[in-house]
């Protein structure tokens, strides 16, 4: 309609009945705005809510002031910080873009080309990636059951094996290896092999002490440990991250570091990070714990499987249906999730967990699934 005609059909009508006849519009508008539900995006893994403010300002303070000089490429303030948390000496802690590029980096300084990196499998799909960057053969050991099976990565270490990789808690089985397994595996794999750890997760297990396992870098001199600031502290833009590792791993620490450090911006956002975020991070912790054992106590009498997770997803199967038409029936519900052929098991999809609001959604769109 025209604007003259719009005008128009007010002509022969008194004010109360124009205003009654705009406002029962406005109503029928906004009675069908309200039936628009957008869609539940629990495909990715990072933290989906905005970073803190506070941190924030501070990496946008820092770009307004002497950017045109290098950053401290050692990352002394964040690297003094990480060691007192992980009562660890400086030296052990390397500062880097990201746990995807130490670890990338690790796998050009160990592999060389013909050399083998044993992990898991399904598991991040970096791994057998930086093998093969590195010129090296990706050997996977079968975990489709979820759980890495430590005596079966053991068997299928080779001379040429360099490196085995153990993803903890995995991603995307959500399956975690206690200290006392990695232990007992670290002290049977021969002295040719480095083992590199990714604890990308590691803060949403509650099995045990988040440092078990990084702290078994003081027992064996082969283990590098990565963590990374883009999953709980929910700064995956800025990329940001470290591997920790023995004080006789100097070696391996220095030829993994970034040769002129991380960028001034992203340095000041970790400084504030490490020094405001503790209880945040607790919080969402505490937060995914619990509506993961919601999920997971429901999924009993839902038409779903899924194995135990440590991580902040759960990685389900529904009998009679591959993982693409699994997501293919959530996402008729509105809630997306990430298909699992492209994370190692066709039959698979990974989920994340959120807040309660998102776990109803996501139960009650299982639940559909038996219609
Ligand atoms: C197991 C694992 N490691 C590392 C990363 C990425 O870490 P970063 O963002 O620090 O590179 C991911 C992200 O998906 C991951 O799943």
């Amino acid at each position: 309609m025209g604007l003259l005609d719009y005008y128009r059909q007010f002509d022969d009508m008194d004010q109360e009945e124009v205003n009654e006849r705009l406002r029962e519009k406005r109503r029928l508008e906004k009675e069908k705005e309200l039936q628009v539900v957008v869609n539940l995006d629990l495909a990715t893994t990072e933290w989906p809510d905005f970073p803190n403010a506070e941190v924030m300002n501070q990496a946008i303070f820092a770009a307004r002031g002497r950017v045109n000089g290098y950053p401290d490429r050692h990352a002394t303030a964040i690297r003094g910080a990480l060691a007192k948390r992980h009562e660890l000496d400086p030296e052990q802690v390397v500062f880097g873009n990201g746990a995807t590029e130490l670890l990338q980096e690790a796998a050009h300084l160990l592999l060389a080309p013909g050399d083998e990196l044993v992990t898991h499998w399904p598991s991040y799909p970096l791994f057998p990636l930086m093998a093969a960057r590195a010129g090296a053969r990706p050997v996977a050991v079968d975990a489709a059951g979820g759980a890495a099976d430590p005596e079966a990565m053991l068997a299928a270490v080779t001379e040429r094996t360099k490196v085995m990789v153990v993803c903890n808690p995995n991603d995307p089985t959500g399956d975690y290896l206690p200290a006392q397994s990695l232990r007992w595996l670290l002290g049977e794999v021969p002295e040719h092999v480095h083992v590199l750890l990714d604890e990308a997760y590691v803060h949403f297990q509650d099995i045990e002490p988040i440092d078990s396992c990084l702290k078994l870098v003081s027992e064996f001199p082969r283990l590098l440990v990565f963590r990374t600031f883009s999953k709980v502290y929910g700064m995956a833009g800025l990329r940001a991250g470290y591997v920790v590792g023995s004080t006789d791993a100097s070696r391996e620490l220095e030829g993994i570091a970034p040769p002129l450090g991380v960028n001034a911006l992203t340095q000041a956002g970790i400084v504030h990070a490490l020094k405001l975020g503790d209880d945040e991070v607790d919080r969402r912790r505490n937060l995914v714990i619990e509506q993961r054992k919601r999920i997971l106590a429901a999924l009993h009498d839902l038409p779903v499987d899924a194995p135990h997770s440590q991580a902040n997803f759960v990685w389900l199967s529904a009998p009679g249906l591959s993982g693409v038409r699994l997501a293919g029936r959530l996402e008729e519900e509105g809630v997306i999730v990430a298909p699992g052929g492209p994370l190692g098991a066709e039959n698979h999809v990974r989920v994340s967990v959120r807040g309660a609001a998102a776990t109803e959604r996501l139960l009650d769109a299982l639940d559909k699934l038996r219609d």
